[in-house]
């Protein structure tokens, strides 16, 4: 049995933000469905007990709840190391100060963009200024600055201009995380894919870049796998690394498999965390290799890819055991072409200047428009 590092407490979904991208589920659990501190106390022992040794708080905004810093504190009581994953509004002095104070180790804050005009656009916010304020207090308060962006093609082409930003607020680290599309992002994916033409020159980007500032800033490029010709490993392999937890209690493999709408899966208010890992038919649905039909069974990458992403194979063909559509192999890599040819069409809907009325952005109410 595997055993898992990393814990993503995913404590509200509660968000002062509406980004046309975001992971968390179409159908956002409300305030009153959410843990008690109790509950999350409980989950973040039973965690440190399966073996996690990291962390991530993160949301929805994590700030918005109250209780952060009796979590960190707890982590820190059980020697794991903690990351708060913030869109940055809401942290103040005093907050990060007594964030630090219970032990917070490490802080990763997202921007939409080098500007409050991409964040207004992505985010509908236009608190641009407070993400630079944001910056600032993380630094100050003595922890690194990880800095990450969701790249696509509205802001792909100010790639220079972004990682300038990142250099002057002092960022030790950015990762440029191209966009990946299930969710929101796959609601959004006419607005969102960018043309080949646009990747390839944000590659060049990327690469001058990186190697200008080695001395100063970690530049990490998270692939586009719509224009790969095989899929990502996502998240290691299904319940090999990692377990998300929702903010109703709920226990996922990834932060996304809330989607998989075929799936039942397990929930911290029922069960202890260790039999959900271990146990629960959920995770134990595609682990390993043994589940993978063809193409995946007999190819020589199975153990290199896993078969790619469970959640896109689902969100794309209905069925989480197919072979992701990524792949070369797979008999609906049709489905992505498609979005491909259509993004790269001059004169294609996807292609049009960016209708802001177009964009579908995050809200509670979503569910209901379903
Ligand atoms: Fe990976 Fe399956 Fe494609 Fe082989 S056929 S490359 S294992 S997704
Ligand atoms: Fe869920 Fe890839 S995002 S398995």
């Amino acid at each position: 049995m595997p055993q898992p590092y990393g814990l993503l407490a995913e404590v509200t979904h509660q968000c002062p933000l509406h980004c046309v991208y975001c992971s968390n589920p179409l159908e956002l659990r409300g305030r009153q469905d959410e843990l008690t501190t109790d509950d999350w106390l409980r989950v973040i022992r039973e965690a440190a007990g399966l073996g996690v040794v990291q962390v991530h708080f993160s949301g929805g905004e994590p700030l918005v709840r109250g209780d952060l810093e009796t979590l960190v504190a707890e982590c820190r009581r059980l020697g794991l190391y903690t990351n708060l994953i913030t869109s940055g509004l809401g942290l103040t002095e005093n907050r990060a100060r007594t964030l630090v104070s219970a032990g917070l180790n490490s802080a990763q804050l997202s921007i939409q963009g080098d500007a409050a005009e991409s964040t207004d656009l992505v985010a509908a916010s236009k608190r641009f200024d407070k993400k630079q304020d944001a910056a600032r207090i993380i630094r100050e308060a003595g922890l690194p600055l990880n800095m990450n962006v969701v790249l696509h093609r509205m802001n792909l082409p100010r790639l220079d201009a972004i990682i300038d930003v990142c250099v002057s607020w002092g960022a030790e680290r950015l990762e440029l995380a191209n966009a990946q599309y299930y969710g929101w992002a796959l609601r959004n994916r006419d607005q969102l894919l960018p043309t080949k033409a646009q990747l390839d020159e944000a590659v060049d980007v990327y690469e001058r870049r990186k190697a200008e500032l080695a001395q100063h800033m970690e530049l990490l490029w998270i692939l586009p796998d719509y224009y790969e010709p095989y899929p990502k490993p996502c998240m290691g392999g299904w319940a090999q690394t990692a377990l998300t937890v929702a903010p109703d209690g709920v226990v996922y493999p990834c932060p996304v498999a809330a989607e998989i709408t075929t799936m039942e899966f397990s929930s911290v208010r029922d069960h202890h965390l260790e039999w959900i890992w271990s146990s629960s038919a959920a995770f134990e649905a595609y682990r390993g290799t043994e589940w993978m039909a063809d193409p995946c069974r007999s190819c020589p990458r199975k153990e290199l890819d896993f078969g790619g992403c469970r959640c896109q194979a689902f969100a794309l063909t209905g069925d989480a055991g197919r072979t992701d559509p990524v792949c070369m192999h797979s008999p609906d890599h049709h489905l992505i072409q498609d979005a491909l040819v259509r993004a790269n069409e001059p004169d294609g809907a996807a292609s049009g200047e960016l209708v802001r009325e177009e964009l579908v952005y995050r809200r509670p109410s979503m569910s209901a428009r379903r």
